[in-house]
């Protein structure tokens, strides 16, 4: 799995909508994010790919890490916190919202996601 493919799996949901605990629970799983331990915050865009890989093309801005390869655009996203655990059980309160993110990209592609909440 390249950086790529891994951003694509855990952050872009094109199709879907979101917004719910429900979807949080259900694309957490499906996307691998909940085995071997349940990831504690993810967010899922809810834009298309050519709108993610256009804000690599805005100005640069630093990262969290100190680099200067980030970006970032206003999007369509469910953020999935996690709010309990149970034998491999994960449980996600999911909101949806419009909001900045900062994703950091190489070359034209969006390789990770840089603003948890
Ligand atoms: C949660 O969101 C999904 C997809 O966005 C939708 O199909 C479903 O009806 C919603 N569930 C609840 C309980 O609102």
């Amino acid at each position: 799995e390249t950086m790529y493919q891994r951003f694509l799996r855990e952050h872009v949901d094109s199709t879907g909508t979101g917004g719910n605990s429900s979807y949080c629970k259900k694309m957490m799983q499906e996307r691998e994010m909940t085995r071997p331990r349940c990831k504690r915050f993810n967010t899922f865009i809810h834009e298309d790919i050519g709108t993610i890989k256009n804000i690599c093309k805005t100005p640069q801005i630093p990262c969290k890490n100190g680099k200067m390869n980030c970006h970032e655009g206003e999007v369509r996203v469910t953020d999935c916190r996690l709010t309990a655990r149970f034998r491999g059980n994960c449980r996600y309160q999911g909101r949806g919202s419009s909001r900045r993110v900062v994703i950091a990209c190489q070359g034209k592609l969006p390789v990770h996601f840089d603003n948890y909440l």
